[in-house]
């Protein structure tokens, strides 16, 4: 199947105009060098939004949506990459004279996948599956809803789903990976004789099912896909494909733990839920909220188990400088039961009162203790102070000293003195520096990469000069920029994101460009930021000596190390 490469997309790139394209969805409006207009991809009123034609790029200066003109479509039409550059070069006028179908080579799985969910979904309505609609009725899931979640039954018998696969040539290894199938005697079907529901990823394709038992049998009550290459637990938010347009209105997305609380409350009419697939959070799933930029409501069940895993996901993404609400329900044990019992609109409350994760531990701290009791008491106030001790925010602290000084009547100063005490420790004050230090070492890493992704003379100095990074990450996409340059002697921006868009940094690769997208280029910035780079190197080695010279036993090793690092600290002065 044909596949576009690279140059082809950036053929069409180079004949199409991002203005223009952007200028079939919004109206945009030049201003200077750059054209401006209301942003889609959040709820603008003014325009946040530059198009530059020169670089071929858009960037949000609010949501910090950023890239190249497919980059746009594909966000806008909510379609993959490659039907993104199919759709530009139809509208440039562009014809492909390749037969062009959009594929992956995940496209086998996907499509097995959907062929099986299809049946699923029809076997529902057959004599067998009168059951199962019956147990759904019983749950109160409408016609309407069963057909939007595309849930299905799964039949008793031994293999008729693999069977039916096999007939359409999909082969044996394919089904057996795509967790369709396992191997005995002979092929089997995985789900029998349960009810349905199929996982999409963030693009909405099939990739795999959990599916649930509806009768009294002692079997496990979900069976998911077990981990296959299309389906990672740790990748994916049940529902998000369907819940992203409308979190991104409603600026909040919740988040809850079965699939079955988030079709409740999706049927409920708020939109705007995922869960996910009985795991905690992961760094993936972090990444799928980030690209929302919207804040994030944990509503865990209302067990001990979720209450733990509203600590575990909450640190998460707090740490992640997610927006971060908690919700804890009562009086039901899961959202499925507080809608059912409560309504959409108590709810829709919950959500808008959903506390802070600061607040939600301080009641958890309180939990189990008797703060009638000195020794609980001081117990308490230590854990506090120890959250305290996480925050830089200023008022916060200032307010939780009040409140536990008022509550407990202990003097604000003996509290404040506990929280500076920790602050002033030597190790803590050190790392807050290096922090500031760290930040504004990868802000200046960031904007060397951005000078060379803007012309190719800058990579050639960075190549003579220096050719590395002191940041690992960022090193890497100096190298592919490198790379990039060596294979096809030329530097621009669109095309580089083009170039990245399977690569593991392009996350970075698109951050680097939306924070410094408007600023002018300057030479003498250029070589300031390469001595930077070499001041920071030298930095680095002098910190390596020093751990040498720690674990160093023999005098004259030491000396050796000591005229070292002062040779360095020399030579970084004369830089
Ligand atoms: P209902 O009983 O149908 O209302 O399910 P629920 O949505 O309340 O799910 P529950 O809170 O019991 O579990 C949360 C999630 O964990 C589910 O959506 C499943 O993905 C997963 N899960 C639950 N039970 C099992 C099980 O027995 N095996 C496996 N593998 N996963 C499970
Ligand atoms: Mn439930």
């Amino acid at each position: 199947m044909a596949r576009l490469s690279n140059e082809e997309i950036n053929a069409i790139a180079k004949k199409t105009s991002i203005v223009d394209i952007i200028g079939s969805y919004l109206s945009l409006e030049k201003k200077g060098k750059n054209y401006f207009g209301i942003c889609p991809f959040h709820d603008d009123h003014t325009p946040s939004m530059s198009v530059n034609e020169e670089k071929g790029i858009y960037t949000c200066f609010v949501c910090h949506k950023t890239g190249n003109v497919f980059n746009f479509v594909q966000e806008y039409e909510n379609i993959s990459f490659l039907e993104a550059v199919k759709e530009v070069a139809n509208k440039t006028g562009i014809e492909l004279n390749i037969e062009f179908q959009t594929t992956s080579k995940y496209d086998k799985y996907y499509n097995a996948l959907d062929l099986a969910s299809k049946f699923y979904q029809n076997h529902l309505k057959s004599k067998e599956g009168k059951k199962a609609r019956a147990y759904l009725e019983e749950r109160g899931l409408s016609e309407v809803i069963i057909e939007e979640f595309e849930i299905g039954y799964a039949p008793s018998e031994f293999d008729t789903i693999t069977k039916l696969l096999l007939n359409k040539s999909f082969d044996e290894e394919l089904l057996i990976n795509a967790g369709i199938s396992g191997r005995g005697n002979s092929l089997y079907d995985l789900f029998r004789n349960r009810i349905t529901f199929p996982i999409h990823n963030a693009q909405g394709k099939s990739v795999g099912f959990s599916a649930r038992i509806f009768d009294n049998s002692n079997d496990a009550k979900y069976i998911n896909t077990k981990e296959t290459p299309v389906f990672k637990k740790g990748e994916i938010l049940f529902n998000y494909h369907r819940a992203q347009n409308e979190a991104k209105r409603k600026k909040v997305l919740i988040i809850v733990e079965g699939q079955m609380d988030a079709i409740r409350v999706y049927a409920s009419g708020i939109k705007n839920v995922v869960a996910t697939m009985g795991t905690a959070l992961t760094n993936d799933h972090v990444k799928l909220l980030k690209r929302l930029n919207v804040k994030v409501v944990l509503c865990m069940d209302n067990d001990k188990a979720g209450e733990q895993a509203t600590i575990q996901n909450g640190e998460l993404l707090s740490k992640n400088e997610i927006d971060l609400g908690i919700l804890r329900i009562e009086d039901a044990k899961d959202p499925d039961e507080y809608i059912l019992k409560h309504k959409k609109e108590a709810f829709l409350d919950a959500v808008a009162n959903a506390i802070t994760f600061f607040d939600f531990k301080m009641n958890y701290l309180k939990k189990d203790k008797n703060l009638e009791k000195v020794d609980d008491v001081s117990l308490y106030i230590n854990q506090v102070i120890k959250e305290l001790n996480k925050t830089n925010d200023d008022v916060l602290i200032n307010l939780t000293i009040n409140k536990l000084s008022e509550e407990y009547g202990v003097s604000k100063n003996v509290l404040y003195d506990k929280v500076i005490k920790v602050e002033s420790t030597p190790k803590i004050s050190i790392t807050k520096f290096q922090k500031k230090k760290q930040n504004k070492d990868e802000m200046c890493c960031a904007l060397m990469l951005y000078y060379m992704m803007n012309d190719t003379k800058y990579i050639e100095f960075y190549e003579q000069e220096i050719s590395f990074v002191p940041m690992e990450r960022y090193e890497k996409i100096a190298n592919e920029l490198l790379a990039f340059f060596l294979k096809y002697n030329y530097i621009n921006i669109a095309d580089f994101i083009t170039y990245e868009i399977e690569s593991d940094h392009y996350e970075d690769v698109l951050d680097i460009i939306d924070r410094n997208a408007n600023i002018e280029l300057s030479d003498a910035e250029f070589v300031g930021l390469i001595e930077r780079m070499k001041n920071l190197n030298a930095e680095k080695k002098i910190e390596e000596l020093k751990q040498q010279l720690k674990l160093a036993s023999d005098i004259n090793e030491k000396s050796k190390i000591i005229d070292e690092i002062a040779n360095m600290k020399k030579r970084m002065c004369k830089e």
